[in-house]
């Protein structure tokens, strides 16, 4: 995964678990499956299987295909499928809905119909401490918040308790998070399931200007992203590469508790390199061109006959621009 991400984001394969600060992230979610022709220049026969990227070591003269590998491409189709069999399609009213990976995901890679009559897994919503809200109708189990939890928290007190279809992220007897940078689960979640209680309903992210800003804290770095609408800052995030990973994880105090102006020095607009709707319409002009419904629409391109008889309107037809005079 490292080694594609290095050629660049047009050959990277997707992730929804793999979360490169997070020690021992990834192998969860199969997103980033592909083919391996050729395994090493000692070794060069092809692996069997599509192997995950994000938790195979590349090797000298390892030959990968991601993004041409007919096998791949089906396979993903179904891994989107998978992953939407007990998700929600509740984008309209998710926070995340903007900056949702599977989101981005089933756009890019999955199918626009579902083979599935069976009740979806619901689960009430729970409070996780005063600033969380689990919704776990949405998660994935990608496992990304329990490792935050694990690595940066002291004490972690969430997880997953129970195994396949009864798998679910759980506090101990509904116990409350409650640690000074608990607050960073809600970055690191790929999907809606942990949202912040002081920014839910606020708005669309696509309605906000993200501003890169910085303050003077004792617990973390202070470097954070600050989120405007209007006047009124309604979110604070931790800043995330061109991968949608934090950089630098915040405090609780900083994500929840600092949303004036005058709590931050702005540096200025953050740049979401990300092929991301959020830059959509904010710095310029909106130079976006999804590549998928660009390539759909030139594949199912019908030329219309349109030698119908128009006489009973009683106009002329337009004559073809390069025969005007
Ligand atoms: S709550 Fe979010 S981060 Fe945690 S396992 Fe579920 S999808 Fe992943
Ligand atoms: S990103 Fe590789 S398995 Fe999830």
């Amino acid at each position: 995964m490292q080694a594609a991400r290095m050629i660049g984001p047009e050959i990277a394969p997707p992730a929804m678990c793999y979360y490169e600060p997070l020690k021992g992230s990834g192998g969860k979610c199969r997103a980033c499956l592909v083919k391996v022709t050729a395994g090493s220049e000692k070794d060069p026969r092809p692996m069997p299987k599509l192997v995950p990227a994000c938790i195979t070591a590349v090797q000298d003269g390892m030959i990968v295909e991601n993004t041409v590998n007919e096998d791949v491409l089906e396979t993903r189709k179904g891994i989107v499928e998978f992953l939407l069999l007990n998700h929600p399609l509740d984008c309209p009213v998710c926070d995340q809905a903007g900056e949702c990976h599977l989101q981005d995901f089933s756009f890019e890679h999955g199918v626009s119909s579902t083979r599935t009559v069976e009740e979806r897994n619901t689960f009430e919503p729970t409070d996780l401490g005063p600033n969380i809200q689990l919704h776990m109708n949405r998660c994935i189990l990608c496992y990304r918040c329990v490792y935050t939890a694990d690595q940066i928290t002291d004490g972690r007190v969430h997880g997953v308790m129970n195994r396949g279809d009864h798998a679910e992220i759980s506090t101990y007897i509904e116990k409350a998070i409650d640690n000074d940078f608990s607050g960073n689960v809600i970055d690191v979640c790929p999907v809606g399931a942990l949202t912040d209680k002081t920014y839910r309903f606020k708005s669309r992210v696509w309605f906000s200007k993200p501003v890169d800003a910085h303050c003077e804290c004792t617990k973390c770095s202070g470097k954070a992203t600050i989120w405007y609408k209007g006047e009124e800052v309604i979110r604070v995030t931790g800043r995330k590469n061109m991968w949608g990973e934090v950089t630098d994880f915040i405090c609780n105090g900083c994500r929840f508790d600092k949303k004036k102006t005058s709590d931050w020095v702005i540096e200025g607009p953050t740049n979401v390199s990300r092929h991301s709707v959020i830059s959509a319409n904010k710095y310029g002009a909106n130079l976006i061109k999804p590549a998928f419904p660009v390539l759909q629409a030139a594949r199912d391109y019908k030329q219309i006959n349109d030698d119908r008889d128009r006489s009973f309107l009683g106009i002329q037809p337009a004559l073809p621009k390069s025969k005007k005079k």
